[in-house]
């Protein structure tokens, strides 16, 4: 477990392998109100449809990856990755203005017909 700023990651990302690579989910962070003691799941596979949250969508898109489990020591507000390339997970470390995050073509903006 690593403590940081008040933040204890429970559990951070698991194994590499070919399908534990991320996907950008936003080209942009997710403001969001964090409750202290709280446990909360940062998705880290970007296939959530709860972003910045976990749905389970990693069970079988990206089974390599796991949520980080977090909780905080008091309320908060913060910035939280929805590019899935942060170097500091659960947080934005503003990675997402670099251009291979802004010039990608997201999953959910491709159209299904
Ligand atoms: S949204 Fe991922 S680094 Fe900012």
């Amino acid at each position: 477990m690593r403590s940081l700023q008040g933040l204890k990651v429970i559990v951070s990302r698991a194994c590499s392998t070919a399908q534990a690579v991320p996907v950008i989910a936003a080209k942009h962070p997710f403001k969001v109100a964090l409750k202290a003691g709280k446990l909360y799941p940062w998705c880290s596979c970007g296939r959530s449809k709860k972003q910045p949250f976990c749905d389970g969508s990693h069970g079988k898109a990206a089974p390599g990856l796991a949520p980080v489990r977090f909780t905080l020591t008091e309320d908060k507000e913060a910035w939280l990755c929805g590019c899935k390339q942060t170097k500091t997970p659960p947080y934005c470390d503003g990675t997402h203005k670099q251009s291979y995050v802004q010039n990608c073509t997201l999953e959910s903006d491709q159209v299904v017909s």
